[in-house]
């Protein structure tokens, strides 16, 4: 509710405006001095000041105005001044006043001029609270994409870290990433641009195996109105929207031949038109292009266009996979505790065997594996410190799989066992194949339906 405070020493006119404002479901106050308005304005601080400059002079009136204005800047005060005394609220409104009205006022122009101001207020709290949030955002954005938070501390990552600050400082370098799934491929497309001159402008993800060949087309360049059925209005594609900053074109191995050459002209001068257009269109962008596929192999098999592969391997920044440089585990492992600590309040440790074991693992999954594994314990397990026997049966086993010369009290059955060493073969021999699940089905001599079944029931990723 809204705080008013009314100083006028003539009491029919304050009477008036208290019961009125009153009736309108704001807070009421009143005094008729300079001695009882000081208190009140200092005490119960209110968001309007109605005020009678002539209290019973103007000198007391506008010593008022000041002490509003001083003890809440943004408190709104609305002067009332006599007839034909133009002069004195110019005055007035230079020393501060929001508002003036001359008395003969009716109460709805009263009722309107507060309402007004208090709608301002809210509209520059609004405001302010807006920037506010946008600084903040803008740091979380900095913390998080800064380099500290790709953590590890390998040989193959001081190596690659190394790369990419050349890449940081050269804004118009097109980049290959290349690694594994999970190894980390979008923070490290994110760090290039928010630690680079791009920074202030757009990072644009295009992710090219979750789109069919026509619909990348339209993400990518955009069309016009009528460009095919469904286009009822121009719409502007990813390569615009990025102008100025980077686009992250993710899993480009998937791309099909077509776009293949649309990205490969793209790449000559940055100039395309939008589907159904046939106006040139010049954006400023970084490319940023991402696979877990082996490139090479794909232009070796004639899949990918070597020309295409040329362009966009200006800068390759490959990812090694976490199981070839194990010593970044432990980083890893206490700086995603840290995370999960500062967003959940709930503090993890691990004991010695259990970092062991998660060191001796080979994270198929790399990175991504193992932020999942360690928020999903943070959920399940209640005690503080992780032991050997918390983790998941396949990273509590040894390394290189399954130890054959014991029988975990965690398998209740003999087929248990039978099964945690199927779901170990078949997400060894998915990994090794890059997901080629029909590959897969072959070698292990399984119909290619039922593979799909078993990697559902266990839940291989
Ligand atoms: N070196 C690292 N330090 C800290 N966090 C990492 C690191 N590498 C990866 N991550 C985290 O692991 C997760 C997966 O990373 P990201 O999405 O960048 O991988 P990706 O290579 O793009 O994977 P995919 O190929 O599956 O899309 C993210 O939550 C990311 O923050
Ligand atoms: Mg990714």
């Amino acid at each position: 509710m809204a705080k008013i405070l009314i100083i006028d020493d003539e009491p029919s006119l304050r009477k008036a405006l208290v019961l009125s404002f009153r009736g309108d479901d704001y807070d009421v106050m009143e005094a008729d001095s300079k001695r009882t308005a000081l208190p009140l304005i200092e005490e119960e601080e209110p968001d309007i000041v109605v005020l009678d400059l002539f209290v019973p002079d103007e000198r007391d009136g506008f010593e008022i105005l000041k002490a509003s204005k001083e003890i809440k800047k943004d408190a709104s005060v609305i002067i009332i001044t006599a007839h034909g005394s133009t002069n004195l609220a110019v005055e007035a409104i230079k020393s501060g006043a929001d508002d003036f009205l001359e008395k003969g006022f009716t109460m709805d122009e009263i009722k309107f001029r507060v309402r007004k101001l208090l709608e301002q207020k809210r509209l520059r709290e609004a405001h302010s609270q807006l920037i506010e949030d946008y600084h903040r955002l803008r740091r979380e954005v900095d913390e998080r994409y800064n380099f500290n938070q790709f953590v590890g501390n390998s040989k193959g990552i001081r190596d690659l870290l190394n790369l990419v600050s050349r890449v940081v400082d050269d804004p118009d370098t097109t980049v290959l990433i290349q690694g594994e799934s999970g190894t980390g491929k979008e923070l490290i497309a994110r760090a290039i641009h928010y630690n680079g001159s791009r920074k202030d402008h757009p990072f644009v993800v295009v992710n090219c195996a979750t789109l069919p060949e026509h619909l990348l087309e339209s993400e990518l360049f955009g069309y016009e109105k009528g460009a095919f059925t469904g286009a009822i209005r121009n719409k502007p594609g990813k390569f615009e929207i990025a102008n100025g900053g980077t686009i992250f074109i993710d899993e480009i191995g998937e791309i099909s031949p077509k776009v293949q050459v649309e990205l490969l002209r793209f790449t000559q001068d940055h100039t395309f038109e939008r589907l159904g257009g046939n106006t040139p269109i010049t954006v400023d962008v970084r490319i940023i292009a991402a696979t877990n596929k082996k490139l090479e192999e794909e232009v070796a098999n004639g899949r990918f266009r070597e020309d295409l592969f040329y362009r966009l391997n200006v800068i390759p920044l490959y990812i090694p996979p976490l199981r070839v440089r194990k010593d970044d585990i432990r980083l890893l492992v206490n700086h995603i505790v840290e995370r999960i600590d500062r967003d959940k309040g709930r503090t993890l440790r691990f004991s010695t065997d259990a970092l062991e074991r998660l060191e001796a693992y080979d994270w198929p999954g790399n990175v991504r594996e193992l932020e999942n594994v360690i928020e999903r314990l943070a959920v399940t397990v209640a005690h503080d410190t992780i032991t050997v026997d918390d983790l998941p049966a396949e990273i509590r086993t040894n390394s290189d799989g399954l130890d054959f010369d014991s029988f975990p009290e965690s398998f209740r059955s003999l087929k248990d066992a039978m099964r945690e060493y199927e779901k170990h073969i078949i997400s060894q021999k998915l990994n090794e194949h890059h997901w080629n699940i029909s590959e897969v089905a072959r070698i292990l001599g399984e119909r290619r339906d039922t593979l799909s079944r078993k990697i559902k029931r266990y839940g291989i990723k």
